[in-house]
Order: structure tokens, then C-alpha cells, then sequence
């Protein structure tokens, strides 16, 4: 028997900090408005020089560093990401030469704001199966490239970072006491694909001056009708791995740590799942929503932290564009 544990785990963000303060200065918002309703009070900005790929690699390297991983161990690269460098080559193929991975497959998975999970849900696959031994799963984000600085409805939400976890295989069942990934769901619903979307810019409307001044390369959302499908479809996927890991309790994780959207939608799963105060990790109110990058940046922190033990059930949960969602539940090596 193989199990998938976590062996070391990275994070990074860039220095610049966008407070609430500063976007009461740049568009018709408050403080007291944005705190109220989605709990964030800054943001990270990268760099004019930085893209995702160099958000990832930092992170990357640091899991590595933790997890005492030489790069050319790691077999494959696996990069989250709804904000590439470019279409292509694939950002995890520049991660791969700028952290050194020479040995590794790369490639890039789309799943918007629930790509970490998918990439477990996935990197745990080849572990079990056999195919690979060592892989490096990154969820990177640099969301304001995308996000429309005039719009806000959206723009005091996102923010940039990226987090890093190197997977390892390991002797033993998860599914009888050993560490490791025990159960993980993916769901998907792409007949809601225009709740969240950056229309333009791909090939369905392809680079225009018509579609800049429409303003259609920046991200789009129905925010309420999101955040109603989002609460609904994380407490189905926690429950659903709890119930596939032999039913084990919400009161029995000893962590959540769930997609970092918005506090008041973290708040209604928390009290869906019954969850006690703190057995949930929030870290949002320092960098808002990163998407892809929420839950490796949040477990990293709370790693560092000191709030996860050998032997730790963790459960990771999150909801996005796609629509996408879906749950992971792991026994901490
Ligand atoms: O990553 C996963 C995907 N995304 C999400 O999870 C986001 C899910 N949705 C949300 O988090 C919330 O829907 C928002 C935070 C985006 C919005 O909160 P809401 O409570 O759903 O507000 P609303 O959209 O119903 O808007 C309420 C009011 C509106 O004014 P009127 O029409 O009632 O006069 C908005 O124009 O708030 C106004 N508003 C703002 N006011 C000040 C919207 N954005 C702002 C703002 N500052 N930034």
C-alpha cells in the first residue's frame, strides 16, 4: 500500500500591501464596507516585474527547503493557476527551470480558486498508481492582472501569492490509521460557467481594441448568487469525503482549511459543519482571495504556525470558477 503524505509545505507573497484604506482612494468603497462584508482588510500586489511563475518558484523553493527535497528529485511539476505567464508554454514548465526540477514532467491545471485541491486530487492519482514518487504542487495567482481596478465589485476581494506543498509517497493505508490522503472529491458545473469568468483575451474573443474598451479582458462575477452555490456545494464536499473516510465527525478535524473568499461565507460552512471556534483557519484578512493560491498560502501559515501535529486529520476545502469545488481530507505525517 501507498499513501500520499505532505512532506514539506512553502509559501510567498510580494511585499506590496494594498489596504482597504488605499482602495477607499481609488474607487466608491469603505473600510467599513469591505470589512463588514467580506472580512478582508489588505491585499498583496506583485511587483510590475513579477508574473505567477516567480510567485510560484519562491514558494516552491521553500517547500522544497522543508520538505528536504533536492529539486532534481521531484518528478513532477504541478502548477494551479487561472492566471498563466502566457497561454503557453505552461507556467509549471518555467517553474521547472527556474527552481532547477530537471528531472520532472511539468504542466498547468485549470480549476480556478479549487485548483489546489484538484491538483491533490490528481497528484495523489499517479502517487497511488505508482507513477510517480515525488511531486511539487504549486497554486500561484497573480489576480490583479486580471482584476478590474474600476470595478468595485470585484476589486477590493482579489489579491496575489502562491503556495507550495511537495508530495510524497509513503508505506502504508491512509484508510487504516497511516498519514496521508485519505479520501479527495472533485465536482464540477460548467453550466454555470458565467458566475465567474474573464471573458475576453482567449479564443472565444480574441485581443481587440473593442474589447479592452469594453473592458472585457478583467474578471466578471455574480458575487451573490456565487457566494449562495459556494456555501451549499463546500458543506456537500466536506461531508461527502468525511462520509467516504467511514464517517468521520466535523468535530473530529483537528483543521480546516478551507478556500479564503469571503469571511461571512467561511462563517455560514463553519456553522453548517458545526465546526467548534478555531478549528477553522482563516488567514484572508491579510491577503484577501488569492484563488488558487488560498489554501496551500493558509496551510503554509498555519504549518509555521504550529497548529498541525502528526497525526492530524486536515481537511481542505474550496469552491470557484467553472464552476469547481471539491474537498481533500489528509492524515498529517
Ligand atoms: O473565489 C470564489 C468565488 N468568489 C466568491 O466566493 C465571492 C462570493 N461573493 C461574495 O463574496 C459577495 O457576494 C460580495 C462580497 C462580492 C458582495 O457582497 P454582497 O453582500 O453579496 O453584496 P451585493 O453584491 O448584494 O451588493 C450590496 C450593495 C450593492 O448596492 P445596492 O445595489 O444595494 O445599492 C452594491 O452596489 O453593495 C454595493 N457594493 C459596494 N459598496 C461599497 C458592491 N461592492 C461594493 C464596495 N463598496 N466595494
Amino acid at each position: 500500500m501507498t499513501a500520499t503524505i505532505i512532506a514539506g509545505t512553502g509559501s510567498y507573497v510580494p511585499d506590496r500591501v494594498l489596504t482597504n484604506a488605499d482602495l477607499e482612494r481609488m474607487v466608491d468603497t469603505s473600510d467599513e464596507w469591505i470589512t463588514a462584508r467580506t472580512g478582508i482588510r489588505e491585499r498583496r500586489i506583485a511587483a510590475d516585474d513579477q508574473a505567477t511563475s516567480d510567485l510560484a518558484a519562491a514558494a516552491a523553493r521553500r517547500a522544497l527547503e522543508a520538505a528536504g527535497m533536492a529539486p532534481e528529485e521531484v518528478e513532477l511539476v504541478l502548477v494551479a493557476t487561472a492566471t498563466p505567464d502566457m497561454f503557453f508554454p505552461a507556467t509549471a514548465c518555467l517553474v521547472q527551470t527556474a527552481i532547477g526540477a530537471t528531472n520532472a514532467a511539468a504542466f498547468d491545471l485549470s480549476a480556478a480558486c479549487s485548483g489546489f485541491i484538484y491538483g491533490l486530487n490528481v497528484a495523489d492519482a499517479y502517487i497511488r498508481s505508482g507513477t510517480y514518487r515525488n511531486v511539487l504542487l504549486i497554486g500561484a495567482e497573480t489576480m490583479s492582472r486580471v482584476t478590474d481596478w474600476t470595478d468595485r465589485s470585484t476589486c477590493v476581494l482579489f489579491g496575489d501569492g502562491a503556495g507550495a506543498v511537495v508530495l510524497k509517497a509513503a508505506p502504508g493505508d491512509s484508510r487504516a490509521g497511516a498519514p496521508g490522503i485519505l479520501h479527495s472529491r472533485i465536482h464540477s458545473d460548467g453550466a454555470a460557467w458565467d458566475y465567474i469568468c474573464v471573458p475576453g483575451g482567449g479564443s472565444r474573443l480574441p485581443p481587440s481594441n473593442d474589447l479592452v474598451e469594453k473592458r472585457l479582458q478583467y474578471l466578471q462575477m455574480r458575487g451573490n448568487e456565487t457566494f449562495k452555490v459556494a456555501v451549499r456545494n463546500m458543506e456537500r464536499a466536506a461531508r461527502a469525503v468525511l462520509d467516504a473516510a467511514g464517517g468521520i465527525k466535523p468535530q473530529d478535524l483537528a483543521l480546516v482549511v478551507p478556500h479564503q473568499a469571503n469571511m461571512r461565507i467561511l462563517n455560514a460552512v463553519a456553522e453548517r459543519l458545526e465546526l467548534s471556534e478555531g478549528q477553522m483557519f482563516v488567514n484572508l484578512q491579510s491577503y484577501g482571495n488569492t484563488s488558487a493560491a488560498s489554501v496551500p498560502l493558509a496551510l503554509d501559515e498555519a504549518v509555521r504556525g504550529g497548529r498541525v501535529h502528526s497525526g492530524d486529520l486536515v481537511l481542505f476545502l474550496a469552491f470557484g470558477s467553472g464552476l469547481t469545488w471539491g474537498a481533500a481530507l489528509l492524515r498529517w505525517a
